[in-house]
């Protein structure tokens, strides 16, 4: 049991005994620690149904409260409870982190599985800044449920099937360069893709021809196939350069395409069970009509002032299937073939819609035991705090901005590190350089909007990737310093000074602080945990003379280094950010 578990239990038992009946009360971690570590609002929630005063039921509460061994309470303001959780107590939970792998983590997603669809770039085209978001996050999430034990299935849904092939099929037929296609694939295929969509867009028959090619690769013609196989190979070659880069992987590559033969089936049954209906030769999902709020209708938009339809087609009226009918045919997969209970898709928020229409079909076809979140988040900003772009305009390409990172951090590198060989600063350069694109990305809220700015991202002062290794690399230092090597096993935990019981207090949050990341998909909230037990340690390690100091001291001491040291690689590593022995 975490602390606030076992303050809340504490607290019900007080309650049961006050109201002679169960009742469910909820304990937070205090906004402010001047007034203590936790905090109940249960007081005047329930004076407030009960219609008395707020102050006298919780001095109640309080009366009938047992905290002995855990905290002190005390009312405040208009009945809030406020809990101090006793140094002892603080103690006795450090030294059980001595030891234990999980870091006092619980595993609350034991025996549910999770499919989680992130980065999904679109193959043949480049993958851009936009799916750096995606990728980051989706990578973090992933660590981060299966550390708290979800099964956790990672899919890698690539758009390999889409218009942009037609595009494709046809520069190739027409001006493909083999030398740079076999020197360098992903620049000779963008070529290609810009010269063949800049065409389209000057030349109304070459548009008629790239349409043509894509008719011809959907029907199944040779040539083309094997034109797309190959598009295919080479663009997976190029994207695991990059995934290896950041040290990301999935299970699965399961793309658009996968889901071809499903798609006509798919749709006769939607039509069959009333799901799906023509409409100008197109078959479409319309509103179902039972959402009583026409704003909660994903399937209606207001047009002048009325409320109109806005269907999900999922055939068009050419024939083709779309994007929509793929998430629906892939989502029955997961259902059926890897039992998911939960699939979370990290999209940017611009795809809003889609999901809300994605779920509300699979309500409607029966996959609503699944839980389905979008996972939607915001836009990278350049330092003018628009979009950011190249200096010619284009959309960034994702491999140019990790190249640009790590160049930053080798200069940064050069100017501080204390690694002597060339061949240790490169290495450090990128793990550096990698970490704060990572550690940026996750530091701020999915949904904001952030402004990429390499000088900050880089700074060994603030918040960021270096500064929280460079604690890490401080902690290890210490314990280079011992002759004999310490063990911690059974070191009993001894806290005399405020910075050593801040120092504890924060340790032990670790387990409080993972499990709630996942309510609402916030990686920030680790990586501000991990911030400030970084300043806690920094003030510790200031204050409190660690191999100076007589034992027990010493020992304690060392130990709840040891712990912090731990606790930081544990926690970056969540964030898929290693740290350096040295830097
Ligand atoms: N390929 C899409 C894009 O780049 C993202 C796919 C997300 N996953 C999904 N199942 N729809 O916008």
């Amino acid at each position: 049991m975490t602390l606030l578990q076992e303050l809340e239990s504490r607290l019900a038992a007080a309650l049961e005994s006050v109201l002679g009946a169960p009742t469910p009360v909820t304990v937070t971690p205090a906004a402010d620690l001047r007034f203590g570590d936790y905090q109940s609002n249960a007081a005047m929630v329930l004076a407030k149904q009960r219609k008395s005063n707020p102050r006298a039921l919780a001095q109640e509460i309080i009366d009938a409260l047992d905290l002995s061994g855990l905290a002190t309470a005390e009312i405040a303001g208009p009945g809030f409870l406020n809990f101090r959780v006793l140094p002892e107590a603080y103690a006795s939970r450090a030294a059980a982190l001595i030891g234990d792998a999980r870091l006092g983590v619980p595993q609350t997603g034991a025996g549910k599985t999770v499919v989680l669809d992130f980065s999904a770039p679109n193959v043949a085209k480049p993958m851009h800044v936009g799916h750096i978001r995606s990728t980051i996050l989706g990578d973090s999430l992933a660590r981060i449920a299966r550390f708290v034990g979800f099964k956790v299935i990672t899919d890698n849904h690539i758009g390999d099937w889409g218009t942009q092939f037609g595009m494709i099929t046809w520069a190739w037929k027409t001006s493909l360069d083999e030398a740079t296609l076999l020197s360098n694939p992903l620049q000779e295929m963008l070529r290609l893709y810009r010269h063949a969509s800049d065409s389209a867009k000057a030349d109304e028959s070459i548009r008629e021809a790239c349409r043509l090619e894509l008719v011809k690769l959907q029907s199944g013609d040779a040539e083309n196939l094997a034109i797309w196989n190959r598009c295919l190979e080479l663009s997976k070659v190029g994207l695991n350069q990059i995934y290896d880069r950041l040290d990301v992987s999935f299970d699965h590559w399961l793309g658009e395409s996968a889901y071809n033969d499903a798609l006509a089936p798919l749709v006769d049954r939607l039509v069959a069970e009333n799901i799906a209906r023509e409409s100008d030769g197109a078959i479409c999902v319309f509103s179902d009509g039972k959402t009583e709020d026409p704003t909660k209708d994903p399937f209606l938009v207001r047009n002048d002032g009325e409320w109109t339809d806005f269907p999900m087609i999922v055939r068009k009226s050419d024939g083709a299937f779309n994007y929509a009918t793929t998430d629906i045919a892939t989502l029955e997969f997961r259902r059926n073939e890897w039992h998911a209970d939960f699939v979370w898709y990290v999209v940017d928020h611009r795809q809003s819609l889609h999901f809300q229409q994605l779920f509300a079909v699979a309500d409607r076809i029966g996959l609503g035991a699944m839980d389905l979140k979008h996972v939607a988040f915001g836009t990278i900003l350049g330092t003018d705090g628009k979009p950011l772009k190249t200096r010619s305009g284009d959309l960034p390409q994702l491999a140019d901005v990790l190249d640009d990172a790590v160049a930053a951090a080798r200069v940064a590198v050069a100017e501080r590190s204390r690694v002597d060989t060339a061949e240790e600063k490169e290495e450090l350069a990128e793990l550096i350089g990698i970490s704060a694109v990572k550690f940026t990305e996750l530091a701020h809220h999915r949904l904001s909007d952030y402004v990429f700015d390499l000088e900050k991202m880089l700074a060994l002062q603030g918040d960021t990737a270096p500064y929280l290794q460079n604690a890490y690399v401080r902690i290890r230092s210490i314990f280079r310093k011992l002759e004999t090597p310490f063990d911690s096993s059974g070191v009993p935990i001894v806290l005399g000074s405020e910075q050593e019981i801040h120092l504890a207090r924060l340790l032990v949050r670790f387990g409080e602080v993972l499990p709630t990341i996942l309510e609402d998909f916030r990686p920030n909230l680790l990586a501000n945990y991990l911030l400030e037990l970084a300043r806690a340690f920094h003030s510790f390690f200031e204050a409190c003379p660690v191999l100076k100091a007589e034992e027990p001291v010493r020992s304690s001491r060392l130990a709840l280094c040891e712990i912090a040291a731990l606790t930081l690689k544990q926690g970056l590593g969540l964030l898929g950010i290693k740290v350096p022995e040295k830097m």
